[in-house]
């Protein structure tokens, strides 16, 4: 019966890695935005699995030990894979969306062996000091897409980016009703704290990458005094 009712609530997306394994996302057929998994999170999550994570001299894969946080998880498919990879991760989003993370990370727990992955919730804008001291990487899927956000959105990226924090943020460019201006608004405002470097395509995942999604390492300004 409990499967039964489950079937129905849910259905999965499923994303092969590199190592043949399979991540299995359950998405919700009723929900709000995060309750799927959006194109900007699989190109990110097949990004993280490419060499532009390995030393160049040494050939060491860079995930291993490190540490990550996921802003707006949604289903969670970014975070789970970096902990797959071997990352210390902490994905967040808002407390309706608690449920479901978890619900995935139990799925996909066979796949992290010496990774590990919680669940949490934030909300951008608030207090920030329980994911402190600053992670090594931010990461970020689809989420710059309305006004209301983008101010709480920086301040957060502010308060939890340290010297060291690479930001990954893989957004898809929108054309249509509020998304350029709120495109615009999110981009000057976070270039008054921070810089940005666009990876190429041919950087990305040679199948999961689209003209329309982009993926920038995004680091805090050093401030001369
Ligand atoms: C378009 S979805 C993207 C989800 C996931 N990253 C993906 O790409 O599949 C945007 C996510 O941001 C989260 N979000 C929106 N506003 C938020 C806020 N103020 N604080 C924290 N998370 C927020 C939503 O709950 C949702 O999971």
């Amino acid at each position: 019966m409990a499967a039964h009712s489950d079937n129905l609530k849910y259905f999965v997306r499923e994303i092969e890695k590199n190592d043949g394994r399979t991540l299995k996302l359950k998405q919700c057929y009723m929900g709000d935005v995060g309750c799927v998994v959006w194109d900007a999170a699989i190109v990110l999550a097949k990004y993280l699995e490419t060499k532009q994570f390995y030393e160049p001299s040494s050939g060491v894969n860079l995930w291993p030990g490190s540490s990550v946080l996921e802003l707006g998880a949604g289903t969670g498919v970014v975070g789970l894979m970096a902990a797959t990879l071997g990352a210390q991760v902490t994905v967040t989003d808002l407390e309706d969306l608690q449920t479901l993370l978890r619900l995935n990370i139990q799925e996909n727990q066979a796949l992290i062996s010496n990774g590990s992955i919680t669940a949490k919730v934030l909300k951008w804008g608030d207090d920030v000091s329980e994911f402190l001291p600053p992670p090594q990487y931010i990461l970020m899927a689809d989420c710059i897409y309305y006004e209301q956000s983008t101010i709480p959105l920086v301040e957060s990226l502010k308060l939890l980016s340290g010297p060291e924090t690479c930001v990954i943020c893989c957004y898809e460019q929108r054309t249509e009703g509020i998304n350029p201006v709120v495109e615009k608004q999110f981009f000057e405002l976070l270039q008054q704290n921070f810089s940005c470097e666009k990876i190429p395509s041919d950087k990305q995942d040679p199948e999961f990458s689209s003209p329309d999604i982009h993926i920038l390492h995004i680091r805090k300004k050093v401030q001369i005094c």
